[in-house]
């Protein structure tokens, strides 16, 4: 089954021209950044009361426990490498097959993969704002010790605490147009480690058009399984290993 379904991928890449790839925390979890609901995620750790952690609501009333998480988390974002997925999307691109990654993860990896055309629908942290005067600070050096110790860090003008620039539950997703219109030209729709679970990005792989293919390279099964063309239930790394393209 797999070796069919990687010969097909092989055969569809070679002819596509207008490839998409829609990726979730399943492509860093083999660069040492865990996802949220594989068998690993966060979302199963004890000390974390699952997907609230990322509401806005619960944030703004306890931004500690978001700061908890991320204390032992902001070193393995920091000294993250691309993955074999990450760098495998970069191929694609130089080879003029990829346009455009459309990416849940906040961790940047794909562009320090070297992607050019990257649209984080979940945000980053490359900036963080007051929740309660709004004042904007880019990711410094300082903020990150001060999460590297489990604090809140907070405005220099009002003391409230800062939030990182990613979406949580609650708040507008960024780009959805543009990821949209990217999903509507491809001819190739690639996800990659993920869930496929969280809307409204979840809704995109429905907007596909007769003349996309849609592939879904996952460790577990998605809720458009039945809808793609081909389906890997495999670690992405060896995937591209046997792709041979890197
Ligand atoms: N290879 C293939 N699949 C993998 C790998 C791997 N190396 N590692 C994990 N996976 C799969 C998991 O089995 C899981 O199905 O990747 C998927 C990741 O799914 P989620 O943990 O739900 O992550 P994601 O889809 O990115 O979540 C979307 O949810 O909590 C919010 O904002 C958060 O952006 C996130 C959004
Ligand atoms: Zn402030």
């Amino acid at each position: 089954m797999l070796l069919e379904g990687l010969d097909l991928f092989m055969d569809s890449l070679s002819k596509s021209k207008y490839i998409v790839a829609l990726t979730g925390a399943g492509i860093s979890t083999n660069a040492g950044i865990p996802d949220f609901r594989g068998p690993n995620g966060i979302y199963k750790r004890k000390d974390i009361p699952g997907e609230k952690i990322f509401e806005v609501s619960y944030f703004q009333q306890n931004p500690a426990d978001f700061y908890k998480l991320f204390s032992d988390m902001v070193d393995s974002y920091a000294n993250a490498v691309p993955t074999k997925g990450h760098l495998f999307l970069k191929k694609l691109e130089d080879i003029g097959r990829l346009k455009t990654v459309i990416t849940q993860n906040i961790d940047g990896l794909h562009q320090k993969a070297g992607n050019t055309n990257v649209i984080e629908v979940h945000g980053s942290f490359s900036n963080f704002y007051c929740i309660s005067c709004g004042k904007v600070f880019p990711m410094s050096e300082k903020i990150v010790s001060v999460i590297r110790k489990g604090n809140v860090p907070v405005c220099d003008a009002c003391k409230g605490a800062l939030k990182p620039d990613v979406v949580f539950f609650g708040e507008p997703v960024h780009g959805l147009e543009k990821a949209l219109t990217e999903v509507q030209r491809a001819d190739m729709l690639i996800a990659l480690g993920t869930s496929l679970s969280v809307y409204p990005v979840a809704t995109l792989p429905s907007y596909i058009t007769d003349n996309t293919m849609l592939v879904i390279i996952n460790a577990e099964p998605t809720q458009y399984d039945h809808r793609a063309k081909i389906v890997l239930h495999e670690d992405i790394d060896l995937i591209v290993e046997r792709t041979k393209l890197l």
